[in-house]
């Protein structure tokens, strides 16, 4: 079972490829956090989970679920994360989690996916969109050949100053960012509710036509980025600033984005 939680697309495309290549199934995590629900995963055998990350760990709203469900059935876990440059110090989060939750930890590996956090850094073109995602895809083999066999993901040679420091910045991010109140719509927006289906907290409702944000956001970028409009700004950040529309429209295989 591959387990994943996406802002915009790009873990949710991992985890689909990863289960088509290790012939496992694949669950939205945001079915149940958007409710505020936990989860009972019964499947026996390995768990796969998939996850993008956010200022040099994973998302904590990932991390709280899978430590409030349970896993019955699991012996084994296996950790993605899909990143625009490095994944940090996220094998030392997942390596704990797995302790805590009995899991025979497998290791972590990242996929180098297009960057979708727009209001910090450079956003990339179309060309190294495309050319991201399909490296991405060739380097899903080797991991899923290596999980098909049922052998442990290269060790990423993290250093435990490397896990402090990704504590360290993670917790910055949360106390000082991750917050929804600076999006704003424009008079581009036509009240078409994709944002409020495309937020995997549940935290965007419409009123009177156009979004609201609510107090739970996790900075996905998922409702700046996917708007079919691009009427979404946050403060003056992200003004004229390219948005990322997911993996999909680089590669063949076909979109999820948004759905419940
Ligand atoms: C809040 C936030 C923080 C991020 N921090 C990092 C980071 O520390 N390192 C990195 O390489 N990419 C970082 N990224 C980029 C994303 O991890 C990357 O684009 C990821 O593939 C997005 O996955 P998703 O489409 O499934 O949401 C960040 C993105 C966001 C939204
Ligand atoms: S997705 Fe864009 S156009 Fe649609 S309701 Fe949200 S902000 Fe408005
Ligand atoms: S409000 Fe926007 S940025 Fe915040 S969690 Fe929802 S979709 Fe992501």
């Amino acid at each position: 079972m591959v387990i994943f939680f996406s802002g915009t697309g790009n873990s949710r495309f991992v985890a689909e490829q990863i289960a088509e290549l290790t012939d496992d199934k694949a669950c939205d995590a945001a079915l149940y956090i958007r409710k505020g629900e936990t989860a009972v995963f019964t499947e026996p055998g390995r768990y796969i989970f998939v996850a993008p990350v956010y200022a040099a760990a994973p998302p904590k709203v990932f991390m709280d679920f899978i430590r409030a469900s349970r896993f019955p059935g699991s012996v084994q876990a296996y950790f993605i994360m899909t990143c625009a440059k490095e994944m940090s110090g996220c094998p030392g989060f997942w390596e704990n989690i797995a302790r805590e939750k009995g899991f025979e930890y497998m290791g972590t590996a990242q996929i180098r996916m297009p960057q979708n956090y727009l209001l910090f850094f450079r956003m990339f073109t179309e060309e190294e969109c495309r050319a991201s995602v399909t490296r991405a895809r060739s380097s899903l083999e080797g991991i899923a050949e290596l999980i098909r066999d049922n052998r442990e993901l290269p060790d990423p040679g993290m250093k435990a100053w490397e896990y402090l420091s990704a504590r360290a910045v993670t917790g910055a991010y949360y106390k000082l960012f991750a917050r929804a109140r600076a999006f704003r719509v424009t008079e581009g927006c036509i009240g078409c509710a994709y944002c409020v289906s495309a937020c995997p907290r549940g935290n965007i409702r419409l009123a009177d036509n156009e979004p609201l944000w609510g107090k739970n956001c996790t900075h996905c970028m998922a409702c700046i980025n996917l708007c079919p409009k691009n009427a979404v700004e946050y403060g003056w950040l992200t003004r004229s600033k390219t948005r990322y529309k997911g993996p999909y429209i680089y590669s063949t295989a076909s979109s999820h984005a948004g759905s419940d």
